[in-house]
């Protein structure tokens, strides 16, 4: 089984390019094969989770060419089923996406009941009440099947109940080309949420407001292919932010839209670090005692969610008591078990509360992943470590960070990808 093996202690210093963000490919992808031309898109990270979104399209009879790594030409010409299996909504809960693209397109679609990254119940029964409000019937058959079907779409007014940026881009999805207008109101506004909605645009949908809670959509007879890259990923930069933080490092991550990155640039400089910006880099200095804060996870522009683990790895090395409140998910602490096996002194009260004592330092240990970010957030945390550090279940990082290992290394990380004792061996002679 991969694992990752770390000795810490090295500040992590240099520059590091930020790929595409992974959760608006995981939308755009699926939007894709709603038109039966050709839509090249670029900058898709290569991921685990990306890979399985192109399998689930290719399942259905959509065409995929990959040009390179990053750049694929999708087509929904050929699509002969709307059926989404079990394996790939198992493996990535984003395929629900492809309950809303081929609804929209098709006017029927039956996708399996999502697993995805187990921190919370997850429900997306806002996803459906958006449908179901477009016209559809929506219905969970025996054997966890979603299917929706509509004679006719149309254009609504919705109201969700909880901000979702899943639930806001599948009613966009099913929205685009429904008669009439759909105005979806409490809308998430995150980066990824307005890249679906501008690369709809450039397929020729008419989409208002995305990055605003109130979204306009007016419905299209069709949709035609497009050219189209998609945005920076704001929390793989995040990550390596923090990465900097955490290690008292140097880092800049570059090919990034410093706007996106606000909140976290924020709460770094609130703990002592310095951020310089430009146009699409941030520098990030951390020489300095990290200082303690109180944080708490909202929708955008809030401090993400999918940032939680990383800051409070950064915290768990600062001065003083810090205070971290989860407020999307209820099952986003799990990793605390692992960091203070590490040595973090930190107590999660009531599920949705971390009080952080920091520590002086972190020691290496043997550890598991529970999820994708808290998996990147321990390997952090090993980096800053006195000591070896393994990581099991890597799968998880792999879901959403590409080449992690390599560009911690090519910022002085000592990081290695193994598969084997005698390889972990090997990785600790050569360190000494
Ligand atoms: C997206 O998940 C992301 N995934 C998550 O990223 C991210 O953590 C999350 O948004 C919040 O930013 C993708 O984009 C593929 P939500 P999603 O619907 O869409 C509740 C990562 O690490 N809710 O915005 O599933 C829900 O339970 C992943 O990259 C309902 O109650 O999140 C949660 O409490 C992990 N009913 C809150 O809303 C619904 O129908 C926000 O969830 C839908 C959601």
């Amino acid at each position: 089984m991969e694992q990752y093996v770390i000795k810490g202690g090295n500040p992590l210093v240099g520059e590091v390019e930020i790929g595409g963000a992974k959760n608006a490919a995981l939308g755009i992808l699926a939007a894709a094969v709603m038109t039966d031309d050709v839509c090249l898109v670029e900058n898709i990270p290569d991921v685990r989770d990306t890979a399985v979104m192109l399998q689930a399209i290719q399942s259905i009879g959509g065409t995929v060419d990959r040009i390179d790594r990053h750049t694929a030409k999708i087509s929904g010409g050929n699509i002969v089923d709307q059926t989404i299996e079990d394996d790939y909504i198992k493996k990535i809960r984003a395929s629900y996406y492809l309950l809303g693209a081929l609804l929209g397109k098709y006017r029927k679609a039956k996708v399996a009941l999502p697993g995805g990254c187990n921190i919370g119940l997850r429900p997306i029964d806002q996803h459906l009440k958006g449908f179901r409000a477009l016209g559809a019937k929506v219905a969970v058959i025996p054997g966890g099947m979603i299917v929706a079907e509509a004679e006719r779409l149309i254009g609504a007014h919705i109201y969700m109940d909880v901000v979702s940026v899943g639930a806001t881009i599948n009613i966009m999805l099913a929205a685009v080309m429904a008669e009439g207008q759909t105005i979806i109101e409490n809308a998430a506004k995150e980066p990824h949420v307005v890249d679906v909605a501008n690369f709809l645009n450039t397929m020729g949908a008419n989409i208002k407001g995305a990055g605003t809670d109130v979204i306009r959509i007016k419905g299209v007879q069709r949709l035609h292919g497009t050219e189209y890259a998609i945005i920076p990923d704001q929390i793989e930069a995040g990550t390596f932010m923090f990465a900097a933080a955490v290690t008292k490092g140097d880092i800049t991550v570059k090919n990034v839209i410093p706007k996106h990155l606000e909140s976290i640039s924020a709460k770094l400089q609130e703990i002592g670090c310095e951020i310089e910006e430009s146009d699409d880099a941030v520098r990030v200095v951390a020489s300095k005692q990290l200082s303690h804060t109180q944080v708490k996870t909202l929708p955008y522009p809030g401090f993400p969610t999918d940032m939680q683990p990383q800051i409070t790895v950064a915290l768990g090395l600062s001065k003083g008591t810090s205070i971290v409140t989860e407020s999307i998910f209820e099952n986003r602490f799990k990793y605390v078990d692992e960091l203070t096996r590490m040595g973090a002194n930190i107590r999660v009260e009531g599920g949705s509360t971390a009080i952080v004592d920091g520590v002086t330092q972190y020691n290496g240990a043997n550890i598991t992943a529970p999820d994708l970010r808290a998996g990147a957030a321990l390997v952090i945390a090993g980096l800053a470590a006195d000591g070896i550090t393994t990581i099991d279940e890597i799968k998880y990082i792999q879901r959403g960070y590409e080449d992690f290992h390599l560009k911690l290394q090519s910022l002085g990380g000592l990081i290695e990808l193994v598969d084997s004792e005698k390889d972990i061996q090997k990785f600790k002679l050569r360190v000494g």
